[in-house]
């Protein structure tokens, strides 16, 4: 077992990663369980896959389980899912001291952070992670959202976690493209500052991928201890370090709002093309030489993950795709940010660049698709 702490001070936390942590909940969850009473959260694709496990765990341990079963998909970041969600905490007398478990991936994570960090004015939640992208990524950190009509993610709060206990086993069910897309995230730590850990992607990645219990508990350990040092060093995103999170999001947030945040392309296939974009625009900028750039994109196309605009479903000109980046959440007093790199595991935050030469080389690279 693998535990790596988020050092908060007050609210620091712990994430336990092991493979078949699962079926050992009940001993890890009793001393969060009142009245040996859990409520658990999920959707309805997981509460087919694992929650009979993980019932099956706690009821071992002399817990009982009250279950919360929502609709699977985005659309459940919604104000109508949030509000069903309250009301059947409340219903169930969830009390300020009470632990409320998030069984999920980054849907049902985000969700119930936010009705955790409202309802009573905060109770306590503990993320079960249950997508790969949850688990190297959405479940620590404490960012917790719903979706707005102007966008996604628009209304949510900074509010951590109790624990994060993370069975890499619950991957074995998750259809092999939610992985993929999630692997982008695991890329994503080696490009931001780690360039063995890119390495170690080239040369492993296939086994995580294949479901290798060793290649997952290395990825995700590794990832969440970048993550929890960026987090602990910026909670907040106020000195630009946990920023560098953000490495891919600006292209590929135009890419997800081109395709409608559809099942078109997926978040993390959006990162995968987003990260690749941004390290040929680097090159671009001479920042970075071209063969990094093309190392990245050989590494996303060998594991089968959008690598440019064709392969991510892209049609329109690069104006388009900066009108995009225009609503996104991270413009600051009319200029957007952007993750560039002078090479892998050197990615830095940029504020100088010039939104109608990315839309030049957006256009570039429509043509060369
Ligand atoms: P998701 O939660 O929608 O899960 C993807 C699909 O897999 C769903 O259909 C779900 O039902 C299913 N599923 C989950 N676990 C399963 C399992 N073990 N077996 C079978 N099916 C399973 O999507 P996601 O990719 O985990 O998360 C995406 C969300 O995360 C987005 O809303 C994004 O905004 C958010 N996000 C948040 C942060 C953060 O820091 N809070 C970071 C990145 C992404
Ligand atoms: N996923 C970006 C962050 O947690 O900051």
């Amino acid at each position: 077992m693998a535990i790596v702490k988020v050092a908060l001070g007050a609210r620091s936390y712990d994430i336990i990663i092991e493979e078949g942590a699962l079926d050992r909940a009940g001993s890890i969850l009793a001393p969060y369980a009142r009245k040996n009473r859990l409520v658990v959260v999920t959707d309805a694709r997981v509460a087919t896959a694992q929650l009979p496990r993980f019932d099956a765990a706690l009821r071992s341990a002399g817990i009982s389980v009250e279950p919360i079963i929502l609709p699977a998909g985005e659309q459940t970041k919604s104000w109508r899912h949030l509000e069903e969600l309250l009301d059947a905490l409340l219903a169930l007398e969830i009390e300020r001291g009470d632990h409320v478990i998030a069984l999920g991936g980054g849907v049902i994570g985000d969700l119930v952070g936010f009705a955790a960090s409202i309802l009573k004015r905060g109770c306590h939640f503990i993320q079960v992670p249950t997508t790969l992208l949850a688990q190297v990524d959405s479940s620590v950190g404490g960012k917790t959202a719903i979706n707005a009509k102007a966008g996604k993610n628009l209304i949510g709060s900074f509010y951590q976690p109790a624990l994060v206990l993370i069975d890499p086993s619950t991957l074995d069910s998750l259809p092999p493209r939610e992985t993929r897309a999630g692997y982008a995230e695991v890329v994503k730590y080696g490009l931001i500052d780690d360039p063995e850990f890119f390495d170690w992607c080239e040369s492993e990645g296939h086994r995580l991928l294949a479901g290798d219990p060793d290649a997952r508990v290395h990825a995700i350990e590794r990832s969440v201890r970048a993550k929890a040092a960026i987090v602990a060093d910026d909670e907040r995103e106020t000195s630009g370090r946990r920023a560098l999170l953000n490495l891919g999001h600006t292209f590929g947030h135009a890419l997800e709002a081109d395709t409608g945040f559809s099942d078109t392309l997926l978040h993390g296939e959006g990162v995968a093309a987003g990260m690749a974009l941004a390290f040929r625009y680097s090159a671009r900028l001479g920042l970075c030489a071209a063969a990094e750039a093309d190392r990245v994109t050989a590494h996303l196309r060998a594991v089968g993950l959008p690598h440019d605009l064709a392969t991510a479903h892209v049609t329109a000109d690069g104006p388009a795709l900066v009108g995009h980046m225009l609503h996104d959440k991270k413009m600051a007093a009319g200029t957007l940010p952007f993750l560039l790199a002078r090479g892998i595991g050197q990615t830095f935050l940029s504020k100088d660049v010039v939104l109608d030469d990315v839309a030049a080389f957006l256009d570039g690279e429509q043509v060369s698709a």
